[in-house]
């Protein structure tokens, strides 16, 4: 994971309320640093894992890619900010109860069907805590966007202590994901905005790239059976 840097001046712009010293902004973020950026160590770890042994079981590997991001620290108290969390540094248990995106897990899917399948798997292991799931699957947002977002904790030990930490999971297929990543890029580009006639062909290109979705899994299914190696995992 890429090294990060952090500007103290820009951070303490956006909470004049912390009068603390530099050293206690620091160690602030030095410590959720470690607990984030280990919880993505440990689940991609878990994920690797699945789908290694999913491999060696049926000779497929379900995961396209996976990638994962610390949020950066200003985005962070960005965040705090809009969720009303006074003094966030001097709150952090506050701030790490309600901030649920610190850690973020992207995990790139052949098919829809791998998506949940993964997702089940990860669930069921015994010491990950399912705190919240968002399924725009079934029900995608007004953009056109899809993904199945999962929050879980998952555990992390330390020294002295064990810290369940939680970590976005965002499940996609490769046609959500590649849907996903060209709207945002778009969407930057125009600051947030796009004209209604821009938004309703994205939304159709959207409805197109879930027809191609199932599509692709019923030749899948079709290819499979005839080659026999069809397996209800
Ligand atoms: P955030 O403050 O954005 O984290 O909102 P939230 O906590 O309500 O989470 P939500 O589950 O709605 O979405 C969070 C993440 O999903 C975003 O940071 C994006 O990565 C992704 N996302 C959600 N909606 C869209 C969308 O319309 N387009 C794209 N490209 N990505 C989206
Ligand atoms: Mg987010």
């Amino acid at each position: 994971m890429a090294f990060r840097y952090y500007y103290a001046d820009r951070i303490r712009e956006k909470m004049p309320q912390f009068k603390g010293t530099d050293e206690e902004l620091q160690s602030a973020i030095d410590e959720i640093s470690l607990l984030y950026n280990s919880a993505i160590r440990v689940l991609e770890t878990r994920i690797k894992i699945i789908s290694d042994d999913f491999d060696k079981k049926h000779s497929y590997m379900p995961i396209h890619h996976y990638q994962s991001r610390l949020k950066a620290f200003d985005s962070i108290i960005e965040k705090a900010q809009r969720y009303g969390i006074e003094d966030p540094i001097n709150n952090l248990d506050v701030l790490k109860r309600e901030i649920l995106d610190i850690a973020g897990l992207r995990v790139v899917c052949n098919y829809e069907e791998d998506l949940i399948a993964l997702s089940n798997m990860l669930l069921k292991q015994e010491d990950i805590v399912m705190i919240r799931v968002k399924d725009y699957v079934r029900n995608p947002k007004e953009s056109g966007y899809r993904s199945l977002h999962v929050v879980v904790a998952v555990p992390v030990y330390l020294v002295n202590t064990k810290k369940m930490v939680p970590v976005e999971v965002q499940f996609r297929s490769i046609t959500m994901d590649a849907w996903a990543s060209l709207e945002h890029e778009l969407r930057y580009k125009n600051k947030g905005e796009l004209a209604q006639d821009i938004e309703d062909t994205l939304k159709d290109c959207a409805d197109i790239l879930h027809d191609v979705d199932e599509r692709m899994s019923r030749v899948r299914h079709e290819v499979l059976k005839d080659e026999n190696k069809y397996s209800d995992y």
